[in-house]
């Protein structure tokens, strides 16, 4: 498996201290920022959009390489992902991770009076957009959605067709600080055993606790929100966090 790449989710930083949140958790031994975007729609939670990110970018330097320290692993949560390719880009998003429930129904969103005004975008389609904006893509699963729906996409033939990291959520997408579930790993395990370079990132309920069935099961690229900001040593979690991946 690739090594481990730690992401602390923004979320439950500080809000009112980000841009300084940011740099002292790149500084206590963070490879990227996890930004979790949701508006309200596809999940039945709020954050913040394009303004916000920009703001935060000169606090972390900007990665010139693909998967280096400093990059913006943007978890786009919202029900029109393409709309919101170009802005990301502009704000400051390195890798533009929407959900694969997003981009085959734009009103697979919690809201019955969600806008219904998108087509229907092939995941295929969308990631050959994310890369000639110049990001990397992921596609995000929830846990209703199974591992066999990502194949398409990874076994493409064209490399611009396919994803530079999966993400399997191990919470239902909307809240930091939820109970990890262990019901979401034969997922990983799965596509472990088909793609053996394959970035797979876990996100909801990792931490100290939970990180060795992630990481045996195959995971390598982990979020942890709660775990990180919620502690009183956050850079020897992060240290754990990776010796349990690169073991
Ligand atoms: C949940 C978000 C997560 C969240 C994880 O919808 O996608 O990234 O911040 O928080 P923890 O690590 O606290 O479960
Ligand atoms: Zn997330």
């Amino acid at each position: 498996a690739p090594k481990a790449i730690i992401a602390p989710s923004i979320l439950s930083a500080d809000f009112a201290d980000l841009g300084a949140e940011c740099s002292r958790t790149i500084a206590q031994g963070a490879d990227w920022l996890h930004v979790d975007i949701m508006d309200a729609h596809f999940v039945p939670n709020l954050t913040f959009g394009p303004p916000v990110v920009a703001k935060i970018r000169p606090h972390v330097d900007r990665p010139t390489e693909s998967f280096a320290k400093g990059t913006f692993d943007c978890h786009m949560m919202i029900a029109e992902p393409k709309k919101w390719v170009k802005e990301f880009k502009a704000a400051g998003c390195d890798l533009y991770c929407f959900h694969y429930e997003a981009a085959i129904d734009s009103t697979a969103a919690e809201s019955p009076e969600a806008p219904r005004t998108e087509q229907k975008t092939s995941p295929r389609e969308l990631i050959r957009y994310i890369h000639e904006q110049g990001m990397l893509a992921g596609i995000a699963i929830k846990p209703a959605t199974k591992a066999e729906v990502l194949f398409e996409v990874l076994d493409s033939g064209d490399v611009k067709e396919r994803p530079d990291m999966v993400l399997v959520m191990t919470v239902e997408p909307g809240f930091g600080g939820q109970k990890f579930m262990a019901s979401e790993l034969p997922k990983v395990q799965a596509l472990r055993a088909r793609y053996p370079d394959l970035n797979i990132e876990v996100d909801g309920g990792l931490g100290p606790g939970t990180i060795d069935q992630a990481a045996d099961a195959g995971a390598n690229v982990i979020v942890a929100g709660s775990a990180v900001f919620g502690a009183k040593d956050p850079a020897g979690v992060i240290s754990l966090l990776r010796e349990a991946v690169d073991k």
